[in-house]
């Protein structure tokens, strides 16, 4: 439970964790190297907590050193991860490229629906498919092995119908250790991807391409030992911009990487509000007396990211004007309106649109 007394100005600076999103992944991807790896600048949450908990049962040895962990991922003994495990963190079904990259065999439960959408992992399957995995879908797990006589994937053209952040990951770990080169089109080009890249060719990997939709990708037999540090979290910087806007505060942030922010700076300041680069890897929200309606569309990025759409439906349920939301990334991310509609806001829903009109006030209930 949280308790949230309202009207208080905010003051201070923030110092943004490293990206969950990123660190979630490149744990994953640390089952590549049959080395000791670490990983720095990781968030403390309960997903990290989780996917180490997934990555321990398939015998992987994890020790925390404050935001550090040291995985040591020699010796995997088990190439099925627990229902119990995956069914609680979507993220963790990345962890089947690996394996299969590793292993030549891996057993993942499908993660299932989650609050926001059906989230299904046809994307993954067609491209570990492509490579010439044989994959079945048994039980609710996905069984996939290697066919080949020397247990490698092959390297292979694969076509996304979306650019899926997931999708890409999973096919950039599997053809890391493929035979051959993989070129994955239309791949996504968040910067969690370009950060699982450099991760992965810290530890040798030969990659090309990450952070525009083409991403090449030279197989290797084996990978090797790293130190590698978390970027910032993007998504968290972000909510503090929107918190500063909403309570009308000047708050400073750093680290960030303002380039992975463009979107949400640019919808800031069409809001109203300023956002000022006071030194390459800090920020300074600057709110304004009044903010302003605006339209966002979610999109992948650079677009504007559908994990900052329910931060900035907020803001914009007390800025002047109409603003229209529009969802175009997941299915069903609209919820929070009917709990922000019950502290005073004007929002109705029309499909994946969301109609805001803003009000002078919202005013405290619970949620
Ligand atoms: C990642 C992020 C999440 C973010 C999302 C979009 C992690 C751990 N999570 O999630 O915070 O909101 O990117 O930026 O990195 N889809 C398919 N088939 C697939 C895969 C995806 O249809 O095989 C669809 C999904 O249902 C969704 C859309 O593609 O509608 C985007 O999903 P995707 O980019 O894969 O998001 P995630 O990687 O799950």
């Amino acid at each position: 439970m949280l308790k949230i007394w309202g009207k208080a100005p905010l003051q201070g600076q923030v110092k943004i964790s490293g990206a969950k999103n990123s660190a979630l992944v490149v744990m994953a991807g640390s089952l590549l190297c049959p080395q000791d790896c670490r990983i720095r600048n990781v968030p403390s949450l309960v997903d990290v907590q989780r996917m180490g908990e997934i990555l321990s049962s398939l015998g992987v040895k994890l020790e925390r050193h404050g935001d550090a962990l040291e995985i040591d991922s020699r010796h995997i003994g088990q190439s099925k991860a627990p229902y119990e495990l995956v069914s609680q963190l979507r993220a963790s079904f990345f962890v089947i490229g690996p394996l299969l990259a590793r292993l030549g065999v891996a057993r993942v439960p499908l993660p299932g629906g989650c609050a926001i959408g059906a989230r299904p992992v046809d994307l993954h399957v067609k491209g570990l498919q492509l490579m010439g995995a044989d994959v079945q879908i048994e039980h609710g797990t996905v069984h996939a092995y290697t066919t080949g006589a020397n247990k490698r994937l092959k390297g292979a053209k694969i076509y996304l119908d979306y650019p899926s952040v997931g999708a890409t990951e999973t096919l950039m770990m599997a053809a890391t250790l493929a035979d051959g080169e993989t070129i994955i089109e239309n791949a996504a080009q968040e910067p969690e991807v370009v950060d699982l890249a450099n991760f992965c060719r810290a530890m040798g990997a030969k990659i090309r391409g990450a952070g525009t939709n083409t991403i090449l990708i030279s197989g290797v037999p084996n990978l090797h030992s790293t130190d590698y540090s978390i970027i910032p979290d993007r998504i968290e910087a972000g909510t503090f911009l929107v918190a500063g806007a909403i309570t009308h505060s000047e708050i400073a942030l750093a680290p960030v990487v303002p380039d992975h922010l463009a979107a949400v700076i640019a919808k800031l300041q069409a809001i109203g509000a300023e956002v000022v680069t006071e030194a390459p890897n800090r920020l300074r929200i600057v709110p304004a007396q009044t903010h302003f309606a605006a339209d966002i569309e979610t999109l992948p990025y650079p677009g504007f990211p559908t994990d900052m759409q329910a931060q900035f439906m907020a803001l914009l349920t007390l800025s002047e004007g109409d603003s229209v939301i529009t969802e175009t990334v997941f299915e069903n991310r609209l919820r929070h309106v009917a709990e922000l509609n019950r502290m005073g806001a004007d929002i109705r829903v029309k499909g994946n649109h969301a109609i805001v009109r803003g009000v002078p006030l919202l005013s405290g209930a619970q949620l």
